[in-house]
Parts: C-alpha cells; structure tokens; sequence
C-alpha cells in the first residue's frame, strides 16, 4: 500500500491485514521497551493545518515506537502563516528527507491532492482532509469494535472481520469525517450500521451510503445495538443554527443518563459505548456514559497508537497483504 488515503478504498483483504497488524502493535506497547526497528533510518512527517490532539500525538508515538525520525508540523507559528503554499511546505519537507507525510487538512481531498500531486516522493497517510475522511480513525475504531466482538464470543481477533455486529452511529453526520470513513469501512468489515441525527446533521446523499438512517435514538437503541458511536456537534464548523438548543438536542439526540441507563439496563456486557473525541460532554454524551464501564473511549486513543504503527508500517515498506512475521 503506498499510501493510506481512504478508508473506502480499503478492500477487506488489505483492512483485516491492517487490523491484524495492529494486533502485533499493540503487543509491542505491553512490552517493557515499547519500540522495535521496522522504521529506523525513515523520517515521519506530522504535518497538520488543524489542531489535533488524539491524532497528531499518537501518530508522534507510533512513528517513535517504530524507530522512526519524527518531525512535528503545525501549521500555526510556521511560514504557512506567511503565505507559503501548500506545494512549498511539501517541498520543503521533501528537500529535509521526509518518507511518510500524515497530513491533516481542512480541505476535503487534500490528501489525494497531495498523494497525486508529484511534488513529493514521500508516502501520504490521511490524518483528516475536511469533512471528507479520516481513515485512521475508521481503522482504529474497526480495532477498537473487533476486540470487543472477539472477547465477546470468546474467540482470537486475528483473521476475522465484523460481520453481524450493529452498529448505531449518533450525531453530526454532515460535518464528519469520522462517519464517513466508519462507514466505509464496517460495510467492508460486514457491520450493519445505522445512522441517527436530527433531519438537518444528515447530508444530502447519505441515500447511497451503506447504511440505514434513522431519525429517532430511541427507536434505534431499543433494537439493542452491539455498539454505539456518539459524534461530537462540530460547533467549529457551523454557520447556521441546525438545532433549537443545546437543551433540545441533548434531550432528543443525545446519551444523556436516562437514555445510558434504558440502555444497558439487563445488558451490561453486551454494548460499548465510543466516542472519537474530542467530547462535548453533557451535550451529546453524560458523563455517566462516557465515563461507566461500558465506555471504550479510552481504549479507543491506546488502539490508535498501535493502529497508526500499522499504517505507518504498511505505507512505509508497502505490505499488501498478510503482515510480517518478524512483527509478532
Ligand atoms: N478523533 C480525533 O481526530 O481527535 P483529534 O482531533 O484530537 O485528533
């Protein structure tokens, strides 16, 4: 795999490959020294013209455990503020060595435009363009749902995929990346998703998504989801009111605690609760919820430093398929 675009580009062979070498990543994180050389001599570019805290610091520490040389780029405080262009940036970085550009943008395709584009050599992985994708996030929540499914049912996560799991997704729809690449990629994983929002966060064409719509939580979270994926109201984002209140949409949209409680009540092992994060807690999640047992937020950022060690190790030595042995 050169480069690490899109998460509806992933077929089911190249994400359960992905999924399992993530596996091996995350063994290394429960050793003592948290490092191996699969990367040592390569240099990883963070270069992100939005703000970030999940994403841009465990793709420091995946690209760090696998040996990598790391340089952060944040946009603000560079000479992108005076003007430099996207193609000089990249340039620049080109000319310093770098081998995987992550790059987060607030344009949505600018990592294909970049991957495309000629002006660097470099591996291109998608840390978020816009309201397009964010393919890592996809993965490491696919992670994230299999272990779950895994424990569950009492089986090894290796090899296997998602299907049959129900998975209901709540929120800003419109404004999400996160939905679009999850999306994606639990149809290809065999996950039935349904999608809840109020009738103005759901944008026009989710008809040709992979997914069910739905416009009522309650009736969603009756028919007993294996998980539930709250998104954040991406209040950055909007220019116009889409919800009466903050009051309302919390009451109709969102996990506040009676609707938490009316959850798990009688299935406490048997549903987990996620979040990608950054939260607006007691806007579209409790604190009783995002904090209970049932909560895989937490585990959900750790995932995604061994998931971002596989991405970066499949893009950077271009692993197509099973993933190396050595890994393990
Ligand atoms: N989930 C996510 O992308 O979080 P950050 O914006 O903090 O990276």
């Amino acid at each position: 795999m050169r480069h690490l675009l899109s998460a509806r580009d992933l077929s089911l062979e190249s994400a359960v490959s992905l999924l399992d070498t993530g596996e091996s990543m995350a063994q290394v994180q429960m050793r003592d020294v948290k490092k191996i050389p699969a990367l040592r001599g390569r240099t990883v570019v963070n270069l992100f013209f939005e703000d970030s805290t999940r994403t841009r610091v465990s793709f420091e520490a995946a690209a760090k455990r696998l040996s990598a040389d790391v340089i952060n780029f944040a946009a603000k405080g560079s000479s992108v503020s005076k003007g430099e262009s996207l193609k000089d940036t990249v340039q620049t970085l080109e000319a310093i060595g770098a081998d995987v550009i992550v790059m987060r943008h607030p344009s949505s395709g600018a990592a294909k435009t970049l991957a495309d584009s000629g002006w660097t050599q470099a591996h291109v992985v998608n840390a978020g363009d816009g309201t397009h994708e964010h393919p890592t996030q996809a993965l490491l929540d696919a992670f994230t749902m299999r272990q779950f499914k895994a424990q569950r049912d009492g089986v090894s996560p290796l090899g296997t995929d998602l299907t049959g799991l129900r998975v209901v997704i709540v929120g800003d729809v419109l404004h999400s990346r996160v939905v679009r690449s999850n999306v994606w990629l639990l149809h290809t994983l065999g996950a039935h998703v349904t999608l809840v929002a109020p009738p103005t966060l759901v944008p026009v064409g989710v008809g040709a998504w992979p997914c069910e719509v739905d416009y009522d939580l309650d009736r969603a979270l009756a028919a007993q989801p294996d998980v539930v994926m709250m998104l954040r109201i991406q209040a950055e984002r909007m220019n116009s009111a889409y919800f009466p209140s903050a009051g309302e949409y919390s009451s109709r949209w969102g996990l506040d605690e009676d609707r938490f409680r009316r959850l798990i009540v009688g299935r406490g092992d048997e549903v987990i609760i996620m979040h990608p994060g950054p939260m607006n807690r007691g806007l579209e999640i409790s604190a009783l919820a995002a904090d209970s047992p049932q909560s895989r937020i937490l585990n959900q950022v750790a995932n995604g430093v061994s998931m971002r060690m596989a991405a970066l190790y499949h893009v950077a030595t271009d692993v197509t398929e099973a993933p190396r042995k050595e890994l393990a």
